[in-house]
């Protein structure tokens, strides 16, 4: 069997890398897909590096033990941590979500004042700031954490008057600090692009990582001729490691179809 063949391995802490996969099915439609998300120790965003790079290789573990052709860590928290110790250890090429959404971001600002929000731990970890700075050291990069959005997201409360009121008080210093392009860090936050646009206004560009990273998924399986063109549509797996009721629900939304998951166990 060529290589070509084997699916694509995507992990996730949960259900938020299901927007990832989505542009990725978008860009890449024949590709088949194993996704994982490690719902049981889900949220990574406010875990130590260690923890989630510990999460992190037993997720790739898994994935690789599937037989898949190149890995794409779906987590912002988790590429920002973990994405050099993966790199090291998985046999497979693998891509995060860091740099495709930092170089993005500069290839547009005009300004070269960007905006990055995410969880705690991808701000804290400066991963967005050394990816960017590294690519254009001009670049003044203005960064915010805002963990609220991703329950918000979750509950599917993105368009509302507490979504909005939540997005200006995160957001409203960015408008002082005339950014002109916003990277949304953050596997949740595309589903709240409309009311991030209505607070920051229709001239801040928003850049989704997701998009970024399907392109990027693209250039490396061309690069490793990995690529597979065919003309029907890839086949999915979804997999969770704790009971997949409401990753199948609230995934649903995130996905845009309905999907179906089956529990594994992961890690002790
Ligand atoms: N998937 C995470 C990220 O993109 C958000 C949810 C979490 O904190 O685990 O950083």
């Amino acid at each position: 069997m060529s290589k070509k063949t084997l699916p694509i391995g995507i992990f996730d802490s949960g259900i938020g890398g299901l927007t990832v996969m989505q542009e990725i099915t978008r860009v890449l439609p024949g590709e088949d897909i194993v996704y994982l998300g490690d719902t049981a120790r889900v949220p990574y965003g406010t875990k130590s590096k260690e923890t989630v790079i510990k999460y992190s290789l037993e997720n790739a573990e898994f994935l690789t033990s599937c037989g898949i052709k190149l890995l794409v860590v779906a987590c912002n928290t988790a590429s920002a941590y973990a994405l050099k110790e993966l790199s090291s250890r998985v046999s497979v090429p693998v891509v995060g979500v860091i740099e495709p959404g930092a170089s993005m971001a500069v290839g547009i600002t005009r300004t070269k004042k960007v905006g990055v929000i995410g969880t705690e731990g991808t701000i804290r970890s400066g991963a967005y700031f050394e990816a960017i700075k590294k690519i254009d050291s001009k670049v003044v990069v203005y960064l915010k954490a805002c963990p609220l959005f991703v329950p918000l997201a979750e509950e599917g409360w993105t368009d509302n008057q507490v979504a909005y009121l939540t997005a200006t008080a995160y957001l409203e210093s960015f408008t002082e600090e005339g950014i002109d392009t916003l990277v949304l860090g953050c596997t949740h936050y595309p589903l709240l692009k409309r009311t991030i646009k209505r607070v920051l206004g229709e001239d801040v560009v928003l850049i989704d990582s997701a998009e970024a990273t399907s392109y990027e998924v693209r250039r490396v399986l061309t690069e490793h001729k990995l690529l597979r063109t065919r003309s029907t549509r890839g086949r999915y797996k979804f997999f969770v490691t704790d009971s997949p009721h409401r990753f199948q629900y609230v995934g649903a939304r995130f996905f845009n179809a309905p999907i179906k998951a089956r529990l594994v166990s992961i890690g002790n």
